[in-house]
């Protein structure tokens, strides 16, 4: 079989979760929600929430190993087939891949950039990234092209020889990268100021909108609620401990996280930079401050955006994967065929989505005052993410038989354990969804 090696797997999940969410968004949503006392509220609901599903999803795929519109319905046992439902998720993985597709294309400009020298006022580097985002069509269409072209190229040759290869290579250069910006940091007087703001809570700016973006975050960077988890644990050894390679993944997801966010702060401390630039702040505050340090400023900068496009790359593989696994085992079409067929579907997508950003397409593409790329995100993050979340859980925690769950995860782990787990997939998880849930569509505050 065409299975993933243990450490394979463990690599390929890694390399899913691991992507802009966590060098891009999550430093720039601590710094919007003030350090420290958000860091540990991210802590505890990645701990509690995002690896209850992450197990929850990683059992679907190991028992049923197929694809994940058939999952549910497999490890359910019944003959009603109401579960198929939940695979509508493949839906949302490669929608989601239209736009990661392109902004991993911004990333290549960016490292095209530093090879000249990056914007060295803060005008600049604002015009660069707008223009780059409401003008250049052309160019980013080719970037998008060429990210496309990649990703295909990378599926193509499957799971063993495509993905787990890709990630064997990237992942420890990513790491390797990774640790050589936190050691230049940690030579910066400001690097004891960023733990600072890391690790010291400051209660002020923490409200229930924080706990909800912690919350949010979770799902996201743990790649949850896309039939990713399920479609790499079906190609898991039969023996691998589910729930340790389940932790292994979180945890190096999470150290990934800070450490970005200890660079990060790092550098804009240094240069007096805020901490709130939001969106930005990647594309924007940090070109700024490698253009300060001359040319080790663009060897710096460099060796970032290259962490950045290795991250991106590893996660937009594993968003094909799951509609690919899908056509070839229900509609039979080789993998050359439904590499091309998803390919396409997602290359144009992104087409659309990024003329819907730009100053001469933007108005056709907007609807009810919200551009296609916005309700592609909104569509995608608020509303199809959470729902899978919540019937993952309910799936499991009320509709499979409870003993033969008990058994299959008692093989691995201790009782109490189980008993924690179960505990928060029937109960705590769903409500928090719920209530995430319904405030992102502002029917509660
Ligand atoms: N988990 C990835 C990240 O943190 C994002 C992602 C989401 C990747 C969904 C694949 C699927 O960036
Ligand atoms: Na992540």
């Amino acid at each position: 079989m065409n299975n993933f090696s243990r450490i394979g797997f463990i690599l390929a999940a890694a390399g899913s979760a691991v992507g802009l969410g966590n060098i891009w968004k999550f430093p720039y949503i601590t710094g919007e929600y003030g350090g420290g006392a958000f860091v540990l509220i991210y802590l505890i609901a990645v701990s509690l929430i995002g690896l209850t599903i992450f197990i929850a999803e990683s059992y679907i795929g190991k028992e049923a190993r197929v694809n994940a519109a058939d999952a549910y319905q497999i490890v359910s046992k019944s003959k009603n087939s109401s579960w198929k439902f939940a695979g509508f998720q493949i839906v949302t993985g490669i929608v989601i891949l239209s736009f990661y597709a392109f902004i991993i294309g911004w990333i290549l400009n960016y490292i095209l950039i530093s090879f000249t020298g990056f914007p060295n006022d803060i005008q600049k580097a604002e015009n660069l990234f707008n223009n780059l985002v409401t003008k250049e069509i052309g160019k980013q269409i080719l970037f998008h092209t060429i990210v496309t072209l990649t990703v295909a190229y990378i599926i193509v040759k499957g799971v063993k020889e495509g993905i787990e290869k890709l990630n064997l290579i990237l992942m420890p250069l990513l790491g390797l990268i990774l640790f050589g910006l936190l050691i230049y940091s940690f030579t910066l007087d400001s690097f004891s100021k960023a733990l600072e703001f890391m690790f010291m809570p400051n209660w002020d700016k923490v409200n229930e909108n924080s706990i909800l973006a912690a919350v949010g975050q979770a799902f996201f960077t743990l790649s949850l609620g896309m039939a990713i988890v399920i479609t790499y644990s079906a190609s898991m050894d039969k023996k691998t401990n589910f729930v340790k390679s389940s932790i292994m993944v979180a945890v190096v997801d999470t150290a990934v996280a800070l450490v970005a966010g200890i660079i990060i702060f790092a550098f804009l401390f240094s240069a007096g930079a805020k901490s709130t630039a939001g969106p930005g702040l990647v594309f924007i505050s940090l070109p700024l401050i490698f253009s300060t340090w001359g040319i080790f400023g663009q060897i710096v900068g460099c060796a970032f955006f290259v962490a950045l496009l290795f991250a991106g790359i590893t996660s937009a593989v594993s968003l094909l994967e799951p509609p690919l696994m899908y056509l070839m085992e229900r509609y039979k079409v080789s993998r050359v065929k439904g590499t091309i067929l998803c390919s396409l579907f997602f290359y144009i997508l992104g087409i659309f989505a990024l003329l819907s950003m730009s100053e001469d397409f933007g108005k056709f593409l907007t609807f009810f005052e919200k551009n296609l790329f916005d309700w592609l995100d909104y569509l995608t993050s608020s509303i199809a993410m959470p729902i899978s979340g919540f019937i993952t859980c309910i799936f499991l925690g009320y509709f499979v038989d409870q003993q033969e769950l008990e058994k299959k995860f008692t093989i691995h782990i201790n009782k109490i354990v189980f008993k924690i787990w179960l505990a928060l997939i029937r109960y705590i998880v769903p409500i928090a969804i719920i209530i995430l849930f319904l405030n992102k569509l502002g029917i509660i505050k």
